[in-house]
């Protein structure tokens, strides 16, 4: 999937712009090819002077050596909040010159140019359309070495691939390590680390997404061991009201599973097809009922698979938006005598339907926009708007649910303390039930970035659209000021929490 030549061909080139290697590399060379002092310097020389001799030095440094020394990358030790808007900074900074004696300004500070210094952690099924929108759209075309001490803006990819190991899931070599070294709270305002971190431990995993969803609507998902007699119940309801024999999904899924592409899925009738008890005791086994999607008629009369970009651009307070829904139709028709053939119950990508040995037309494997699904389905406009609100609402209180978790993450802790930025750019797989309502199957971490057809051009149009929201296009903005900014350019991004507020209730 991954040739080793293409990690070679994405070796960072960096330019060594250290010039001395004192012991705290206190003299650099600026871009502009003068030279600087770093902040550690500067405060140092100011502590050695007298009272009237600070006030000078805290002037110089505040209007002179700073601004100079700002894009060194080695010392910054100061774990001072950034504060809440501009006015706040200003009265701040007012007030520390008196007894400015550590490095109040420096933190307050953020870069004043656009931003262009990248690293990408390279795997190529994240890579491609969001590298090159960056790259070539948004001036990421610096490549630098981040170990080596060089300043950067941006890292992008995913840390899975940030690491000396492939798939660094635990962040422990690399770049990953290097950062958690340095310290997460050592970031810099004007960084951007992509993806905002926790996901994978909450609803990026079917175990913890059922956990949340069970907390939104108890017969969502039921976790074996704990819910075995609620499930065995509602397993008898079932078969006591529905003429239909009530399908149930058993899945195995924990963190470090990383479960892809509906494996580890099984269909199970009864309670005699659950796994022992010796089984259960991992841990792992979840169980949901197989929920019937809305369907059309005719030829129409299958089961789909709906599928939304959602994006979070803080964690700490939440923010995350969702764009358009895509819709795809299984490859085969429902048929009752059969209702587990495999080609009419799974809908992911033309590889899996080929090895299933499902009949392949594009005529349903396509994805269609919200609006021919909707079509298809037999939906009405009002039926239409009311689902998608629905559906921005359950995927709002999954995040917010999981925010507890989410926030608790070292590095979103660290990126919180130090006013930097992250965000990540997810995908949550789902469906229409009979009902019209969203039923969700699995939110990715790391959505595959390389679609093709209408579902390529949803996702090109949203990564762009996200990178401007965020304005990576821009000079760096203050941590307090991006919840406005996000919202004065939305482009097609629709709000489902700000700052930690629900917004479809
Ligand atoms: C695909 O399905 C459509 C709708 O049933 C049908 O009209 C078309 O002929 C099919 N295409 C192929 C290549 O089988
Ligand atoms: C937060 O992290 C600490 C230490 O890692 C842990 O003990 C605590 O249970 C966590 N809290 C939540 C809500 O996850």
């Amino acid at each position: 999937m991954d040739p080793p030549g293409d990690t070679a061909a994405a070796a960072p080139q960096f330019q060594q712009r250290q010039m001395w290697m004192w012991p705290r590399r206190e003299v650099f060379r600026r871009e502009d090819g003068g030279f600087g002092l770093t902040r550690t310097r500067t405060t140092r020389a100011c502590i050695f002077n007298i009272m009237t001799l600070s006030y000078i030095c805290v002037i110089l440094s505040l209007f002179i050596l700073e601004p100079l020394a700002r894009n060194s990358v080695q010392d910054h030790n100061s774990e001072i909040d950034l504060p809440r808007s501009r006015s706040d900074e200003q009265s701040t900074l007012i007030a520390s010159i008196p007894s400015a004696s550590k490095d109040v300004v420096s933190t307050m500070k953020i870069k004043n140019t656009k931003r262009s210094k990248v690293h990408w952690c390279y795997w190529r099924p994240h890579m491609f359309t969001p590298m090159n929108i960056l790259r070539d759209e948004f001036g990421y075309n610096e490549e630098v070495d981040i170990k080596a001490g060089d300043d950067w803006d941006l890292i992008f990819g995913g840390y899975t691939n940030c690491g000396d190991k492939k798939f660094d899931w635990k962040m422990e070599t690399g770049l990953n390590k290097f950062l958690g070294e340095q310290g997460w709270d050592k970031l810099q305002p004007h960084q951007v680390w992509f993806p905002c971190m926790g996901c994978k431990e909450s609803y990026c995993n079917k175990r913890d997404l059922c956990l949340l969803m069970k907390e939104i609507d108890p017969n969502y998902c039921f976790s074996l061991p704990d819910d075995r007699d609620r499930l065995l119940e509602n397993m008898r309801v079932a078969e006591g009201q529905s003429l239909k024999p009530q399908l149930w999904v058993l899945k195995e899924d924990y963190p470090d599973k990383h479960l892809h592409m509906g494996s580890g899925v099984r269909f199970i009738k009864s309670e005699m097809e659950l796994p022992n008890k010796q089984d259960q005791s991992s841990g792992a086994f979840l169980v949901q009922p197989l929920v019937n999607h809305k369907m059309g008629s005719d030829t129409w009369k299958r089961r789909h698979e709906l599928r939304m970009y959602v994006c979070v651009t803080s964690t700490t307070p939440l923010r995350a938006y969702t764009y358009t829904v895509t819709g795809t139709f299984a490859s085969a028709q429902i048929d009752d005598a059969n209702p587990v053939d495999p080609c009419s119950i799974d809908t992911h990508g033309i590889l899996v339907r080929r090895e299933l040995g499902c009949q392949i037309n594009n005529t349903f494997s396509s994805y269609y926009s919200f609006d021919d699904f909707s079509k298809y389905v037999e939906i009405t406009e009002s039926e239409k708007q009311n689902f998608l609100t629905a559906t921005n609402r359950l995927i709002g209180k999954v995040l917010l649910q999981s925010q507890p978790k989410i926030q608790n993450h070292t590095v979103n802790k660290g990126i919180a303390t130090s006013g930097a930025a992250c965000f990540s750019f997810l995908r949550v797989d789902f469906a229409m039930t009979e009902a019209i309502e969203p039923y969700i199957y699995e939110i990715n971490e790391f959505p595959f970035a390389n679609e093709k057809g209408h579902l390529g051009d949803v996702q090109r149009k949203a990564y762009r659209e996200l990178f401007q929201m965020i304005g990576l296009d821009q000079v760096p903005i203050v941590a307090s000021e991006r919840s406005k900014y996000e919202m004065d350019h939305l482009g097609g991004w629709s709000p489902v929490v700000i700052d930690d507020v629900l917004i479809n209730k």
